[in-house]
């Protein structure tokens, strides 16, 4: 194990049956920007099981957060599931991924489109002061079934616009766009076909997307990752690759 780094669970809030999140102490050496996910995983049987996990918190913050599916015969979920206050998780050295804002070229909205536990890089990324220094607007989407599912809400909608710091910048440029595919609610809706009807933007007031204001950063299933690429392609807007900054980026890192 001696590759893998040891940490605390400090806290741990179950949203429903099928998802959860975690909190865990931190090695202030630990470094990583907004955005990034790591391997992360449990001692079993004396051998490390890891998956790839976005880190929900902030860079600046003391603790480490983890938003996770629960899988009754998954390998690592439905172990991971049952931990509790005081358990060992291990975490790889090396926090990576492409959801970083210096991948994109500047623009003045930035969409953060997730589905499911794909919204947890985005806790990070809208607790970040320095997103709300870049863009008019932040706008974050979150597509999930059902509304058990949209996990975070009380944080996104009270807890991040009373900060005291950035607080202000979150009321003035934060919108939230939850919406639910299989019962009725506020928004009803697949992400991707937000986009396509133009309903999104009708919605939150904004203007059709355009490559000239718009970026994205877009994080959820791969069938939902391909829809996205193809619906911003035909718009004429390119992916950040290799180095080069483009209008949107995507994390590949993630099966569900
Ligand atoms: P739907 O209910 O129409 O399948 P999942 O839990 O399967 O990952 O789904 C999370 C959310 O993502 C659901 O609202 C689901 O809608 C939606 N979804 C599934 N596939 C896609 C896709 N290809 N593009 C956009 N959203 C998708």
């Amino acid at each position: 194990m001696a590759s893998f780094i040891k940490e605390q669970v400090t806290s741990v809030t179950h949203w429903n049956d099928t998802l959860f999140s975690f909190t865990t102490s931190r090695d202030p050496s630990f470094r990583f920007k907004n955005g990034h996910f790591i391997m992360m995983g449990l001692e079993l049987e004396g051998r490390p099981l890891m998956r790839a996990y976005s880190i929900a918190s902030a860079n600046y913050e003391d603790e480490l957060e983890f938003f996770s599916i629960k899988v009754q015969d998954g390998p690592l979920t439905s172990k991971l599931q049952k931990i509790e206050v005081g358990d060992e998780i291990l975490l790889s050295k090396k926090p990576t991924g492409t959801l970083l804002q210096e991948n994109l070229l500047p623009g003045k909205n930035l969409y953060l489109l997730s589905t499911g536990t794909g919204l947890a890089p985005f806790m990070s990324i809208i607790k970040d002061p320095e997103v709300y220094e870049q863009y008019e607007h932040i706008i974050l989407v979150h597509g999930v079934r059902y509304t058990s599912e949209l996990a975070y809400q009380e944080i996104i909608s009270q807890e991040l616009p009373n900060n005291e710091f950035f607080g202000d910048d979150v009321k003035n440029k934060l919108i939230y766009y939850p919406s639910v595919t299989r019962e009725k609610y506020v928004n009803n809706g697949r992400v991707t076909d937000l986009i396509t009807s133009g309903k999104l933007t009708r919605d939150i007031g904004l203007p059709a997307i355009s490559k000239e204001d718009d970026r994205f950063m877009i994080c959820g299933s791969t069938a939902m990752l391909k829809d996205s690429c193809e619906i911003l392609d035909a718009l004429g807007l390119e992916e950040a690759r290799q180095g080069n900054q483009g209008h949107y980026v995507i994390e590949r890192a993630f099966v569900g």
